[in-house]
């Protein structure tokens, strides 16, 4: 079949008032990307020819989100159908398909709207396809009423609908498709009068129909794609349902999860096959792990690699710009970043390690500090391949440890080491023989004499 251009317009004036936040209601996160982020993203799987997102008035920060997808502003919030007129003109007379979408229903699929647009295209050549859905509680959604052979005949707003119609199991799930070439004239024909006094898109059905042309639904499978965001709750359930999405698509790919529900993903986590990850663990955004990597209980990473058979954590947190190479450990309580620890060097314990490169093999030990921040500017620390830096040294950078170089434990190390080199920076031992018992004997009889 081939398939007709598509364009897609995005709704996003909202201001979600039940958000009680300052932030756009689309700009409020899930799995580490903005609602509106999830919806450009699913889109762009069905290669759009044109996107057109419609927002509020001094919503620019909705705009730079979105960019470069055009927005169109809709000056007063007065409905659906407004928000489209408002969006139209960015299509430019496109005559292909276009979906009209929510910015704050991110879970949508491509598959569904791939359904919609095949609906489009089938034997009746409907002018409109509308998503249909049949939630637990109808309540408050727009009723489907559908005609004696099935065909779609009106859409009612639960406002609007009478007893009868609100019996109606069949709901708006939000999501329209139109034919292009005829979706200017039945917006252009919608007007307010109904219970909101708004410009309802739902009406877009029965205009359609009075001008002898058909609509169909498509309805979506899974509910849980079109559940639209309102509240701080709805969030949290979207962010719920979207988590048990990501950690199935880990699993099937590969991953073993020891707990699943105890692992957070980020939108763009990948994991390479046979990765381990333990409970507890936290992927923020920007994160790469390759094949066999461990990942025990207790970690976090953001804007992290991680090579092949790595071995992380408990407890470990790998911040931005962290590389870690194959083979290497980095172990409980160590903080890595900006920072690239190369093939199969041991990073075990207590470590901060930030604006650095660690070579191959080497061993840092427990406590180990990189001084990289003067409180002014940050410094890099540049570690040898195979160096063994001692326990509790802080390296003040910026500073260079050679190739193979030796730091005593317990070192202040604020010049360089050359390779093969031995430092150690801290005071001699002094050893006195006997002198704890002779302080002992002296203060035990001071004491005595006291009493
Ligand atoms: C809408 C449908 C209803 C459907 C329900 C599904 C209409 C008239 N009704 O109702 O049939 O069951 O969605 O969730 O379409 N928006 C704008 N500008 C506006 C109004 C809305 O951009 O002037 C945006 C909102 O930000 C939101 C979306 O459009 O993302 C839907 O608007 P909303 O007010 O939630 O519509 P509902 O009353 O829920
Ligand atoms: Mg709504």
């Amino acid at each position: 079949m081939t398939r007709r251009p598509l364009a897609c317009v995005i709704l996003a004036a909202g201001k979600g008032t039940r958000m009680k936040s300052d932030l756009p209601k689309v700009l409020h996160k899930v799995a580490g990307r903005p609602m509106v982020g999830h919806v450009l993203a699913t889109v762009a799987a069905l290669e759009p020819e044109r996107v057109a997102v419609v927002v509020g008035p001094g919503m620019d920060d909705v705009a730079a989100a979105v960019a470069p997808a055009p927005t169109a502003v809709q000056r007063q919030q007065q409905g659906t159908a407004d928000a489209v007129r408002a969006g139209l003109p960015l299509l430019g007379g496109f005559d292909g398909n276009v979906v009209v979408l929510y910015g704050d229903t991110p879970l949508v699929t491509p598959a569904t709207l791939e359904k919609m647009t095949a609906a489009l295209n089938g034997p009746e050549a409907p002018a409109v396809v509308v998503l249909g859905m049949r939630p637990a509680n109808p309540h408050g959604y727009g009723r489907l009423i559908l005609n004696a052979d099935g065909g779609l005949d009106r859409i009612v707003e639960h406002l609007d609908a009478t007893a009868e119609e609100r019996a109606v199991t069949l709901c708006n799930a939000g999501l329209m498709a139109f034919d292009g070439a005829r979706m200017g004239g039945i917006i252009g024909r919608i007007g307010n009068a109904n219970a909101k006094g708004e410009y309802y898109l739902t009406d877009a059905v029965e205009i359609a129909r009075a001008l002898g042309m058909a609509c169909a639904v498509v309805e979506v499978d899974d509910t849980s794609e079109v559940l639209g965001v309102n509240s701080r709750a709805e969030l949290a359930e979207v962010e719920r349902i979207l988590q048990n999405r990501l950690r199935t698509a880990a699993m099937i790919n590969g991953a073993t999860l020891a707990d699943p529900q105890t692992v957070s993903f980020s939108h763009d986590t990948v994991l390479g096959r046979d990765v381990v990850v333990g409970q507890h663990v936290v992927f923020g955004p920007g994160v790469t792990v390759g094949d066999r990597v461990e990942i025990k209980p207790f970690c976090h990473f953001e804007d992290v690699t991680v090579a092949d058979g790595a071995v992380i954590g408990p407890y470990a947190r790998l911040r931005p710009g962290a590389e870690i190479g194959p083979d290497a450990h980095i172990g409980n309580f160590v903080e890595i970043k900006n920072a690239r620890i190369e093939a199969g060097a041991k990073v075990n314990h207590l470590t901060y390690i930030g604006d650095a490169r660690v070579g191959a093999r080497a061993n840092i030990g427990a406590g180990t500090i990189t001084c990289n921040y003067d409180g002014y500017f940050k410094h890099r620390t540049d570690i040898g391949a195979g160096a063994f830096i001692g326990s509790n040294t802080a390296l003040v950078a910026p500073v260079t440890v050679g190739d193979g170089a030796i730091v005593g434990a317990g070192s202040t190390i604020t010049g360089d080491v050359p390779a093969d080199a031995m430092a150690v920076a801290r005071g001699r031992q002094a050893t006195l023989p006997g002198w704890a018992a002779r302080f002992r004997a002296q203060k035990q009889d001071e004491k005595s004499r006291k009493a």
